[in-house]
């Protein structure tokens, strides 16, 4: 099965007026809920801004901070990170939120689908995978949605409100992007 692109979403490059759109996503407590930190204020989502802004221009680039915007507009209504791993050759983890309204639409496969087009088709990545919180079920089913296959539990991986969480792993290979995913670009 070929990937079919998705149509309703584009990916481009973080900008410094990015900062109150994505404030509205990073901002927000039921967003970050499952995530690894607490809302973000907005001078804390500058920074974010400004780090993605300098690694896009480092040499090697290590990390791609992207914004999704509705190929309608040019607004940020999603936020993805690309970071390669440290660890692994040609591997990088992934993240990807969407504005809060808009959640249900298929939008979430769309820019994780997007951001996995980055990493294998542009960046010869061989794996890319995500954690999650075991309970964030949404984020289980975009990463299902787009073939990433759920491999174990890392335990005690993720250090919110003062209690260690466990991160479940969700990862995809190279051939098995380039064979399709099935739900993409629904
Ligand atoms: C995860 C997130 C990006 C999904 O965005 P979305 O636009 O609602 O996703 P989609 O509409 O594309 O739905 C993707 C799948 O998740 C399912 N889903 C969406 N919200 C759900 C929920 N609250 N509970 C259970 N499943 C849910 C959809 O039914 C769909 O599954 P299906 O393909 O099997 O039908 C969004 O919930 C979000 O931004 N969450 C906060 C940040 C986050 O948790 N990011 C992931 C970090 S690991």
């Amino acid at each position: 099965m070929v990937n079919k692109p998705p149509n309703r979403l584009r990916l481009r490059e973080v900008r410094r007026d990015d900062i109150e759109a994505l404030h509205a996503i990073y901002g927000d407590a039921a967003t970050t809920q499952h995530l690894s930190f607490e809302p973000r204020t907005p001078e804390q989502v500058a920074s974010i801004i400004d780090r993605s802004m300098a690694s896009a221009v480092e040499s090697p680039r290590t990390e791609h901070c992207v914004a999704f915007t509705l190929a309608s507009s040019d607004e940020l209504v999603g936020f993805g990170r690309l970071a390669r791993d440290p660890h692994q050759m040609r591997a990088a983890t992934v993240g990807f939120a969407i504005h809060r309204s808009l959640w249900g639409q298929g939008l979430g496969v769309e820019s994780l689908t997007l951001l996995l087009g980055l990493g294998f088709d542009e960046l010869n990545l061989h794996r890319v995978w995500g954690a999650r919180s075991p309970l964030n079920a949404a984020s289980k089913r975009t990463m299902e949605a787009v073939n990433m296959t759920q491999e174990g539990v890392i335990r005690e991986h993720v250090l919110k409100n003062g209690s260690w969480r466990d991160s479940v792993v969700h990862a995809i290979l190279d051939r098995e992007w380039h064979q399709g995913t099935p739900n993409a670009g629904t």
